[in-house]
């Protein structure tokens, strides 16, 4: 099996826990709701957002309940019922424009500059383990923007999963796929996960400064929280006050690049020129 069918397999069986993902916890919030914070920092005031590996539509939904159209595109078919559902559930179907199985690196479907915002969110982008494939989804990420128009990339962060190494499976880090992770990003999906390349923020934000876009902000998703979940969603439960504090704190330091940079996902948002 190639790649993408491993990932199209992981995500099938996944289903409906892909939806709940992001909510299931006060720790898997976080993702979420910094990802919406700076959403509404960046994106214009309306438009055509592309959601491009978008999954079973979390990002869709709430910005279609926002007023946005939005196009929601991904690999995973079985995903993209349960966005059917969901999208009926929330009563935008008008808002959602087109529902597409297709891949982020072959946007052909689309004309040059189409979109007033793209994203392409929760690690879409790390499940093409391929370098080739990874950049030509880059590029046409870029292309099918409009001049102006933000773009917002989250991906799997190297440094935490190394991290999570250490935290959630110590007795696998004799193994030679940790190494590889550490060495090269690569993890061919031999342990569980989908096949995924987990990055470096230096080098996503390389990778889209050479193509001429200009950098707005970088943001670590989960941030100082990274592999805290028990005592993350422990603060939320029990300490509600303290925890108003530590979203605060959270703002404060999500965007310094070293905690950015060893977060579980990071996120880097760019204005195409
Ligand atoms: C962790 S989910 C994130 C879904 C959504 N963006 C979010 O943040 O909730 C990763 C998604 O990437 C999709 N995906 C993986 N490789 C893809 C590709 N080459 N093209 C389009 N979607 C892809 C999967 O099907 C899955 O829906």
């Amino acid at each position: 099996m190639c790649f993408k069918e491993l990932v199209r397999k992981y995500y099938s069986e996944l289903g409906v826990k892909e939806w709940r993902r992001l909510v299931r916890d006060p720790y898997h919030r976080l993702e979420f709701d910094t990802t919406m914070y700076f959403l509404k920092k960046y994106l214009p005031k309306k438009g055509l957002v592309l959601d491009a590996g978008g999954g079973p539509g979390r990002y869709t939904v709430e910005l279609a309940k926002m007023g946005y159209n939005v196009v929601l595109l991904d690999l995973t078919l079985k995903l993209l019922e349960i966005a059917k559902k969901q999208i009926r559930k929330a009563r935008v179907q008008s808002r959602v424009k087109q529902i597409i199985e297709g891949s982020i690196d072959d946007l052909s479907m689309f004309e040059d500059n189409t979109f007033d915002a793209v994203l392409c969110l929760g690690g879409a982008l790390s499940h093409i383990v391929v370098e080739e494939r990874r950049e030509k989804a880059i590029d046409e990420l870029v292309r099918v923007a409009k001049k102006n128009a933000p773009i917002f990339i989250s991906v799997i962060g190297r440094l935490a999963a190394l991290i999570g190494g250490l935290v959630n499976f110590p007795e696998r880090i004799k193994l030679n796929y940790f190494q590889e992770i550490r060495d090269t990003g690569n993890y061919y999906g031999e342990y569980g996960f989908a096949p995924c390349y987990f990055y470096l923020l230096e080098e996503l934000e390389e990778s889209l400064r050479k193509r001429k876009l200009q950098i707005l902000e970088t943001v670590g998703l989960e941030g100082l929280a990274t592999w805290h979940r028990r005592e993350l969603n422990r603060l939320f439960k029990k300490y509600p006050e303290s925890w108003k504090v530590w979203w605060e704190t959270h703002l404060k330091t999500c965007t310094h690049p070293s905690v950015a940079g060893t977060s579980e996902h990071f996120m880097v948002i760019c204005r195409k020129l």
